[in-house]
């Protein structure tokens, strides 16, 4: 499908906890772009996309690598980790999909090693019932050690004399953590120096300066699309602190990300579930424990495309979501999903948060630390009609024109694309 309807750049961002359906509609975008690049998270993300029933799920390497003649460039804000990066690669390589001169990696992007993802396990254990349920990924440690100055970056492998002496300190200080603060076993850094040290010659022929490939892309007025991770609701600073991821998800994210001005995104694009999930712990004000959330966690598949969690199925969160659109400056929006409410009689949308006798239809930002948060529902009638064939705009059932005309009008935007199915044909152009 041409995706005719934008700037020259954009930016396709999560608008709710992730998982909303980003890597089927980058899939089906990249097409009208000539550069896909990631720009924050790491192989947290799982980005799925079916093409003829064929699943490929990518975790680091942006979801336009499956179309020819396209570059995919990983950004200086996403955390590297090489071991699940080689075996992406491997596995792409085996389905037939090109990854070589079409793949770049910011030589100043940060890199995870064996301890983040050692300590995500020790601080989660520690928490108990008040775990994050992150994927164990390492980010959150990665992420800190960036912060705190204690990084190694992709160039760091380029220099091994100073590499080794970096993360010899580094691992002896982790260590002196493991054993002290964790009663845990240590590593050992010079098992960690030769596996990274494989890691760096096999990496190295996508390794470069992205920030010089990207200003030259701009230069050469190149169609670039930004691939955002998580969903906005999981962002640092916006989301539902603490249970969040440790990056910027938002648009915003993607300059810091990529060493571009802001100026050089003319579009964001929000994707939305037409449901609400979430996957590990945090405040779901929406959520159905019950037969219908059952429902569709088995008729959306949702379980984590990371992790394999079940994930948590609730109704949509128009209060969340306008939350979302305001931080990124939506400028238009892709509904995904809608086949999965198919057989509903009535669906509901979330308008407000009803605190004691007082209701927000803001999203309150302390969210995590206000007890006893219960939505107010607007109930709109189901179309009971099977949506998965729809490929015209015409053919669209009326309630389910009336579910997307009335989300239009609650948050503002316009839905411009709408998914009916995982495949990458399962759409419509409401443009
Ligand atoms: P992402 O992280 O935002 O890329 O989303 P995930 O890939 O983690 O999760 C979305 C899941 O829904 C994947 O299994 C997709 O194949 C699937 N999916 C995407 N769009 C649709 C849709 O419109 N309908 C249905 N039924 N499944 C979809
Ligand atoms: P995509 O890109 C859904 C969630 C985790 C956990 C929290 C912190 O596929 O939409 P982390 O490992 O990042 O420290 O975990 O964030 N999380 C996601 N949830 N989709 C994702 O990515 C996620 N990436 C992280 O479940 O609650
Ligand atoms: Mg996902």
């Amino acid at each position: 499908m041409e995706y005719s309807n934008t700037g020259l750049n954009a930016c396709l961002v999560g608008l709710q906890w992730g998982d909303e359906g980003k890597g089927k509609i980058v899939d089906i975008l990249t097409e009208s772009f000539d550069i896909i690049v990631r720009y924050q998270g790491g192989s947290n993300a799982g980005h799925t996309v079916v093409v003829n029933n064929e699943k490929f799920v990518l975790h680091l390497i942006p979801s336009g690598i499956l179309r020819k003649n396209k570059y995919c460039v990983i950004g200086s804000g996403v955390v590297l980790d090489p071991r699940q990066l080689l075996e992406e690669i491997d596995e792409l390589r085996t389905k037939n999909i090109e990854v070589g001169n079409n793949l770049r990696i910011s030589e100043i992007a940060h890199l995870v090693f064996p301890y983040h993802k050692k300590l995500d396990e020790l601080s989660e254990s520690e928490k108990g019932d008040e775990k994050i349920g992150t994927t164990r990924r390492g980010i959150g440690p990665c992420y800190t050690d960036k912060m705190a100055r204690n990084g190694i970056r992709v160039a760091d492998l380029f220099h091994p004399e100073h590499f080794k002496q970096r993360l010899k300190n580094i691992v002896e200080e982790k260590n002196r953590i493991f054993v002290r603060v964790f009663n845990a076993d240590e590593l050992s850094w010079k098992d960690i120096y030769d596996e990274y040290c494989g890691y760096a010659e096999q990496i190295k022929p996508y390794v470069c300066n992205t920030v010089v490939f990207m200003d030259e892309a701009i230069k050469g007025k190149k169609k670039i699309l930004f691939e955002g991770a998580q969903g906005s609701m999981l962002d640092v600073d916006f989301g539902t602190y603490p249970f969040i991821t440790s990056s910027s998800v938002t648009a915003g994210g993607a300059t810091i990300g990529v060493g571009i001005s802001p100026k050089h995104i003319h579009k964001v694009l929000g994707i939305m579930k037409s449901y609400t999930t979430r996957v590990g712990s945090g405040p779901f004000p929406t959520e159905l424990n019950d037969e219908l959330g059952e429902f569709l966690r088995k008729k959306g598949g949702e379980y984590g495309a990371t992790t394999g969690r079940p994930r948590r199925c609730g109704w949509f969160d128009a209060v969340a979501v306008k939350h979302a659109i305001m931080i990124n400056g939506v400028d238009g929006a892709v509904l995904t999903k809608l086949d999965v409410l198919d057989e509903q009689k009535t669906i509901k949308i979330c308008m407000g948060y009803k605190f004691g006798d007082k209701v927000y239809d803001l999203f309150p930002m302390d969210l995590a630390a206000r007890p006893g948060c219960q939505p107010v529902y607007k109930e709109v009638p189901g179309w009971q009609k099977d949506t998965s064939g729809i490929r015209n705009v015409k053919d669209i059932p009326l309630h389910a024109r009336n579910y997307i005309d009335t989300l239009e009008k609650i948050l503002g935007v316009k839905v411009e694309m709408l998914s009916v199915g995982p495949d990458r044909g399962q759409v419509v152009s409401l443009v």
